[in-house]
């Protein structure tokens, strides 16, 4: 069943039922400033930071679900009604909901009166925008009254959830002409305010949440609603709101349009003060003046949409599947833009006050978005590697306000260091940009301890080499990329964390999936050392990559596949030795990736064993058996219920190891049918099964021994978007980034006949396309650049400023 349509032409998608499966929702803001915006007017706003300057409120696992959001109340005689339907909840005449780039619109209809709500945040700007117009259709006049509704949180999210023997006496408000000041705490340590502002006078106000709903009242059932008129309360304490109210007399066919304004302000200490207890507002006047009429919000509303379209417009196909097309050419892409801006802080999923940027989970969300925005792709690999140690270990995650490391995860993770090497690496193939290599970056975040970037990428390398196990393979630290397989925690204590607790001292388990990581960033770090005349390096490094083949072969072979690890005991894990979880995904990626064994036929039977034990009608699940007891050397992968997360769930993520990996033997129909069981788009007859968003991939979808197979949760950030968008743009299709140009080498299903991509490279537009007469998976016959044949697979860097045409001949 489907809850709505893709409007490919708009890049929308169009919710046609506001009952989705669940709360489908989209992200607003593209710099410092976001929001989430769910379906039915959910969500909730922040600067930055979601836990450090959380402006509005929210609810996580509530009951109902979703509740609290930017909400909209339009009384017209005795009906109430939402034009998201939340929180009224109000039967509609017709509902819409359109979630595009950066952007949400509603369009919604009751008893005569059609309302539309456009919401973004314009380019550069701290401040959400709303624009409502109202218009009569019926033949009679309409006296409407609106009530705008947002909840202000007291800035830091976490303690607006549990500090309330304080919380509930700091709110304080200011309310001026046609704005709700949020000044909490303005007066000591924050230099900052909020503000809630509409271009119109107001009829009333409230400020106070328990005077606008009654204290046992829901947001569907407010007191001040209900009766038609507001009570112009001031917050003191307790819960302040911001709610406008105002008065709107339409004629028949006539329309009104508000503009709504929900900001941030910083203001110089020394500038705080109006006069004593009262805010310097200019800066929020001054922001308010910048969209005061419909003209001027329109113009940003389209500079947003020409902003997605130039970064849009740099990966282009048409594979003659629409469904295809849109996850390539929209939603991968901009799934791809929020993990940069959210790594794995905030989506109702992620409640934004837990984990900031994750050092590998950034890394790889690189190679998803560095097309789009190198620059800042070069400058959040910078933030990245600062957090390093000059032993090459690394803080696991760190706070995008402060962009320190987080002291209180730590690090030992020792798969983290290696993906900076994937990011710097892609970064540079896409760009041509060698000169971050030379640039001085921190270590911990002390300028006085940087080095050249370069430095960073060695001390990466090294940091496996000085971390070998018993075996020569390398130690997993606290986890490697599975933070579940903690093999060093032996936790008995239901109240320590998985993953920053080592009961033991970690010097004897050992990972396969970082051996395999390692001959894949080692042979591009030896590749790159060459490529910028460091010869001496690369051939030390050769050397320990090789040694790492030769260990992976001895023993990290199992018969049919890779093993996973060797536990804190010596024990192999992922062996058929193994009662459970005899066979897990990660190795068998990452070996074959590296193309470990190939010749002895060991990539071809670790991706038939995968196929065999690990695959499923919704994708390939992550080990098998899974585990149905506690095994203390294992750790939290063997707490989750069989079928359910790390154990044996579909966790997305690594599914496009095994797709690549399968270019690595040239089955273009195995890859991509691994590529259409996980796509959402793909998925969207089945949403009632799925849940999630049918236009974006989530972390897990349940597995084939999970209670309901298909069941997805955790949608938006995941490394499962940047891996996807880089398994089929550079592997399936072929079309592959490298230093001195383009090497194009598909690998699709045999029944294609081909098809079209263009791609901006290096400010040149390559329009692309590939023929498949002879409908093979790989192979390149003839490559015609300009029209005429060159002879490598690489199609150089070619000149800038111009559209050149590059036909592709499989044979
Ligand atoms: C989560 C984490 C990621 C980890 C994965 C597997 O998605 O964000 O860092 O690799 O789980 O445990
Ligand atoms: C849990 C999750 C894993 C996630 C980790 C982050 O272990 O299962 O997916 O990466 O928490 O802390």
């Amino acid at each position: 069943m489907k809850y709505g349509h893709f409007d490919d032409t708009n890049r929308e998608y169009v919710i046609t039922n506001p009952q989705t499966p669940y709360p489908w929702i989209n992200y607003l803001g593209n710099e410092d400033f976001f929001s989430l915006t769910s379906n039915t007017g959910g969500g909730y706003t922040f600067y930055k930071d979601a836990k450090f300057r959380r402006l509005t409120r929210y609810r996580y696992n509530n009951v109902p679900i979703d509740d609290g959001g930017k909400y909209f109340y339009i009384k017209d005689g005795d009906t109430t009604w939402s034009p998201g339907w939340k929180p009224m909840k109000t039967p509609l005449d017709s509902y819409e909901c359109r979630h595009g780039m950066s952007y949400t619109k509603f369009n919604s209809s009751k008893n005569g009166v059609a309302a539309q709500i456009l919401q973004f945040i314009p380019l550069g700007f701290w401040g959400e925008l709303q624009k409502v117009s109202l218009k009569n259709t019926s033949s009679e006049t309409k006296k409407l009254k609106l009530f705008s509704f947002i909840e202000w949180c007291l800035w830091n999210a976490e303690d607006d959830m549990t500090n309330f023997q304080r919380n509930f006496s700091t709110g304080e408000v200011e309310i001026q002409d046609s704005t709700i000041y949020h000044k909490t705490e303005f007066k000591e340590r924050r230099n900052h305010y909020a503000f809630y502002n509409v271009n119109a006078p107001i009829d009333g106000y409230d400020t106070d949440r328990e005077s606008f709903l009654g204290l046992y009242n829901g947001f569907d059932n407010p007191d001040v609603v209900n009766d038609g008129t507001p009570k112009n309360t001031v917050a003191h304490g307790w819960s302040p709101i911001a709610s406008h109210y105002i008065e709107v007399e339409l004629q028949p066919g006539e329309s009104r349009d508000f503009i709504f304004m929900l900001g941030y302000v910083e203001v110089a200490p020394e500038e705080k003060w109006e006069s004593k207890g009262v805010i310097n507002k200019k800066p929020a006047k001054d922001m308010m003046a910048k969209f005061d009429t419909v003209e001027k919000i329109d113009a940003a509303y389209g500079e947003l949409r020409a902003y997605w379209d130039r970064l849009l417009g740099k990966i282009n196909i048409d594979s003659g599947d629409d469904r295809l097309d849109r996850m390539v050419n929209i939603w991968n892409q901009y799934q791809c833009m929020v993990t940069f801006n959210m790594s794995r802080s905030a989506s109702f999923f992620e409640s934004g006050i837990g984990r900031g940027m994750g050092f590998r989970d950034s890394n790889q969300d690189l190679i998803g978005f560095v097309h789009q925005i190198p620059e800042r792709a070069r400058e959040r690999i910078f933030d990245i590697a600062s957090t390093q140690f000059e032993d090459g270990s690394c803080y696991h995650q760190y706070q995008p306000l402060t962009k320190k490391g987080n002291s209180a995860i730590g690090g030992d993770f020792n798969d983290d260091p290696l993906w900076l090497i994937l990011s710097t690496t892609e970064y540079i193939k896409e760009t041509g940009d060698f000169s971050l290599l030379d640039e001085m970056v921190p270590f911990d975040n002390d300028a006085s301890r940087a080095k050249p970037h370069f430095d960073h990428l060695k001390a990466s390398f090294y940091h496996v080499v000085n971390n070998l196990g018993p075996h020569g393979l390398p130690l997993i630290g606290r986890a490697d990329w599975n933070d579940c397989l903690n093999l060093n925690c032996f936790s008995e204590d239901p109240n320590e964390s998985f993953q920053t607790t080592g009961n033991k001292k970690g010097s004897t388990a050992e990972s396969l999936m970082i051996a395999g990581l390692f001959v894949v960033y080692g042979k591009e770090y030896v590749k790159l050392c060459k490529r910028i005349g460091k010869d001496a390096e690369a051939q030390e490094a050769e050397t320990h990559v090789e040694a790492m083949i030769e260990a992976v072969k001895k023993d990290g072979w199992d018969g049919d596949w890779y093993l996973r690890a060797y536990d804190y005991y010596g024990k192999k894990i992922g062996s058929n030795e193994n009662e459970e979880g005899k066979i897990f995904i990660e190795s068998q990626g990452w070996c074959t990736m590296a193309g470990i064994g190939q010749e002895e036929g060991m990539v071809e039977k670790s991706l038939n064993a995968v196929k065999e034990h690990l695959d499923c009608d919704y994708g390939i699940v992550l080990n098998s058996p899974a585990f149905t007891k506690y095994y203390i050397e294992y750790g939290e992968i063997s707490t989750y219920p069989a079928g359910y997360k790390e154990n044996g769930g579909i966790f997305c993520h690594n599914n496009p190891w095994i797709m690549i990996g399968e270019t690595v033997l040239g089955r273009g129909d195995q890859a991509y049918e691994y590529y259409t069981k996980i796509a959402p788009s793909f998925l969207e007859d089945i949403s009632e099964l799925h849940r999630v968003e049918p236009y974006v991939y989530c972390q897990m979808i349940a597995g084939k021994e999970a209670s309901k197979p298909g069941e997805a949760k955790n949608s938006w950030l995941s490394g499962t978007a940047s891996w996807n968008f880089f398994a089929i743009t550079q592997y399936i299709l072929g079309v592959k980034t490298d230093y001195d140009g383009l090497v194009i080498d598909p690998c699709i299903p045999s029944k294609w006949d081909g098809f079209k991509m263009t791609r901006e490279y290096r400010g040149a537009t390559y329009n692309i396309e590939v023929q498949n007469p002879d409908h093979i998976s790989k192979g390149v016959k003839r490559i015609l650049v300009n029209g005429s044949e060159i002879d490598s697979k690489i199609v150089p860097i070619l000149e800038a400023g111009k559209e050149h045409s590059v036909q592709v001949i499989m044979g």
